[in-house]
C-alpha cells in the first residue's frame, strides 16, 4: 500500500491511476480503524479499480477541544490494518497541507445543521463538509463511501454535494456491530467494561423500536426506548428521534421511509447509532 502525506504526491500517483483508466474509490476516515471502517473498504474493493482511504482527524469538526485532544491516532496500526485489508493507497496529510491559515468556510445545509446531531455539535457539520469537500476536490473520486452509523453526516454530504455540483457517487454501507450489538466506534475504546455493557441499551432499544414498529405508535416507540435507555445510571440520554430518512423531521401520520436515532453519552463518551424502520 503507498502511504502519501503530500498533496503534491497524492496528484502525481492519481494521475497515473487516471491516465491508466482506473475508476477511484475514496474511504475518508479519522483512523482508529475497526471492522465498520473495513467494511467500507471491501465494499469499495468491490465496486472501483483503487481504494484510496484516508486518515486526517480533522479539527475543524470537532466542537469539544477536549474529544480533540484524546482522539485516538494509532497509525502504525492502522496503516497495518489497510495493508492487510487490500487497501491501494492511504492518504495521511498534516493539519498543515489541509488547511491554509485564515481559512473560512460556510455553506448552507438547511435544517440539517441544527437538528439531531447539529443541535448538540455546534459547526459540527460544518467541519465535516469542509474537510469532505476537500478530500473529494483533491482525489476526485468516481465512487465515495460512508458507513450509515453517522445517517445524518450522510444526509449532509449528499446535501453538499448536490449544492456544489459534485461529481462523485456516495454509497452508503450498513453499520458495523461488535457481538453484543454495540455499534463499532473509535471512540469505543474510552468505555471501561461496565460503561461497554450499559453502552449496549442504545442497540437494545433501536433493536426493541424495530421489533415494535408495526404495534405502536411513534410516541409509544419512543417513550419505550427512552424508559429503556434510562435504566442504565452511567447512560445519559441525548436524543431519541424517529424520524423521516430523508428531512430527519419527526416522522409524521405521512411518512413512508423512517428511521430511528440515537445518541448518548455513556460516562464520558459520546455514542450515536441508528435503524431503518421503513
Ligand atoms: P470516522 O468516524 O473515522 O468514520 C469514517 C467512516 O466510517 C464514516 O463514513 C463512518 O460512518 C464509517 N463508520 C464508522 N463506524 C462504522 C460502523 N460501525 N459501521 C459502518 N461504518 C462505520 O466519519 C468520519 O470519520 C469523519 O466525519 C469523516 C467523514 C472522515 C470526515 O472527517
Amino acid at each position: 500500500m503507498k502511504v502519501i502525506t503530500t498533496n503534491n504526491d497524492l496528484q502525481r500517483i492519481l494521475f497515473q491511476m487516471r491516465s491508466a483508466g482506473k475508476t477511484i474509490g475514496l474511504v475518508p476516515t479519522m483512523g482508529a480503524l475497526h471492522n465498520g471502517h473495513l467494511s467500507l473498504l471491501a465494499i469499495a474493493k468491490t465496486t472501483t479499480d483503487i481504494v484510496v482511504s484516508t486518515i486526517f482527524v480533522n479539527p475543524t469538526q470537532f466542537n469539544d477541544p477536549a474529544d480533540l485532544e484524546k482522539y485516538p491516532r494509532p497509525i502504525e496500526s492502522d496503516i497495518e490494518k489497510l495493508t492487510q485489508a487490500g487497501c491501494d493507497m492511504l492518504f495521511a496529510p498534516s493539519v498543515k497541507e489541509m488547511y491554509g491559515s485564515n481559512e473560512t468556510w460556510r455553506l448552507d445545509i438547511g435544517r440539517l445543521e441544527t437538528i439531531l446531531e447539529g443541535k448538540f455539535r455546534p459547526g459540527h457539520y460544518q467541519g465535516v463538509t469542509q474537510i469532505v469537500y476537500k478530500l473529494f476536490d483533491m482525489v476526485k473520486p468516481d465512487t465515495a463511501f460512508f458507513g450509515q452509523k453517522d445517517y445524518q453526516q450522510f444526509l449532509v454530504i449528499s446535501k453538499m454535494v448536490q449544492l456544489l455540483h459534485v461529481p462523485v457517487k456516495l454509497i452508503m454501507c450498513p453499520i458495523i456491530r461488535d457481538s453484543g450489538g454495540l455499534a463499532m466506534s473509535s471512540r469505543n475504546v474510552h468505555l471501561t467494561e461496565n460503561e461497554k455493557k450499559q453502552a449496549l441499551v442504545i442497540s437494545q432499544a433501536l433493536m426493541l423500536v424495530k421489533q415494535q414498529f408495526a404495534f405502536q405508535t411513534v410516541d409509544q416507540l419512543k417513550t419505550l426506548a427512552t424508559s429503556i435507555i434510562n435504566k442504565e445510571p452511567d447512560v445519559t440520554l441525548e436524543y431519541f428521534e424517529i424520524a423521516d430518512r430523508e428531512t430527519l423531521e419527526p416522522a409524521g401520520r405521512d411518512s413512508v421511509k423512517i428511521v430511528a436515532l440515537v445518541a448518548a453519552k455513556v460516562g464520558h463518551t459520546r455514542l450515536i447509532d441508528n435503524i431503518i424502520l421503513a
